[in-house]
């Protein structure tokens, strides 16, 4: 048995692969979600993780590792670590240099603590294949790419921090059965005067070469997601938003009609109220369930409704 489960979650993301018994996460949500995190995992039976990976240093993406990290076994993590440079937290405040310090040592500790308890992998080229159960997947990176444009007396960036982490974010293809998944953190498309950096998203995107059956949306959404040239290849049939539907179909619909696009028959699915487990079938097939309903006794938020 072959399955994705997104968990509900807005402006975050926490995402469980199963295969035969064996389970991974894909980013860890913030602190606030490792209750519902814990419960989750436990409802699905999961006794150990093979891996934990952080697709970038974000308080929305790393958040419960520490938890998790506590509670059960975990075969590796693979971590994105952080610049030190960030211009903006991460929910897109203006990050100062006392908040960079402090991240920079979280980061630090929290790689000790893997490190101790696990086995810590840097990511920061590409790293090899990892298969867990039927999956196999591929982790591309970047060297420091904040870094190495803030340092390099060439580029346009030097000495200027003007870039959230979300530059620095990993993209993983994880391929099962003939199925292609896209997991991409919050990698998006920017034309930056740097090209080794310039529309990440197309580049990490491009390495697949076909066309990916689900592909997690970065939650925030700006500039074009992909270009329209790697749409074509691509044509995503089923597309995870870990935000809420009513901005995806407001003020960030234009990806969703870059989508609409590329695939009329795409499938848009947002995390807000409830997450989604998705079955792989051996044959290719993907279906999708709700999973992980809003708790009836929580009260709703203001801009969900
Ligand atoms: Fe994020």
């Amino acid at each position: 048995m072959n399955r994705i489960h997104f968990l509900r979650a807005c402006w975050e993301d926490m995402i469980v692969i199963e295969s035969n018994g064996l389970f991974a996460m894909v980013d860890t949500g913030t602190d606030l979600s490792t209750d519902q995190i814990l419960a989750y995992l436990d409802s699905i039976g999961v006794k150990r993780l093979e891996f934990i990976l952080i697709t970038h240093f974000h308080r929305d993406h790393y958040g419960s590792l520490p938890a998790l990290l506590e509670r059960y076994p975990v075969g590796k993590v693979y971590m994105k670590t952080f610049s030190g440079l960030n211009i903006a937290d991460s929910a897109g405040r203006p990050a100062d240099q006392a908040y960079n310090e402090a991240e920079l040592k979280k980061c630090e500790e929290m790689c000790e603590t893997a490190r101790r308890v696990s086995e810590l992998v840097i990511i920061d080229e590409t790293v090899d294949q990892v298969s867990v159960g039927d999956f196999h997947f591929q982790i591309y990176g970047l060297t420091d790419a904040i870094r190495e444009m803030y340092d390099d007396p060439a580029s346009p960036y030097h000495g200027k921090i003007c870039f959230g982490e979300n530059v620095n974010s990993t993209a993983m293809f994880a391929d099962v059965n003939g199925t292609t998944v896209y997991l991409g953190g919050d990698a998006h498309n920017s034309e930056l005067e740097y090209p080794k950096y310039t529309n990440q998203n197309d580049q990490y995107a491009k390495l697949a070469g076909r066309q990916i059956d689900l592909f997690k949306v970065p939650h925030h959404c700006c500039g074009n997601i992909f270009n329209e040239e790697t749409l074509k290849i691509l044509k995503p049939r089923y597309a995870v938003v870990t935000n809420f539907a009513k901005s995806v179909n407001g003020q960030f619909s234009g990806n969703r009609d870059l989508l609409l696009q590329a695939n009329p028959e795409v499938t848009i699915l947002c995390t807000d109220l409830c997450g989604y487990m998705f079955t792989l079938g051996p044959d290719g097939e993907l279906s999708y369930e709700e999973i992980d309903p809003w708790p009836e006794d929580r009260e709703k938020p203001a801009w969900m409704l």
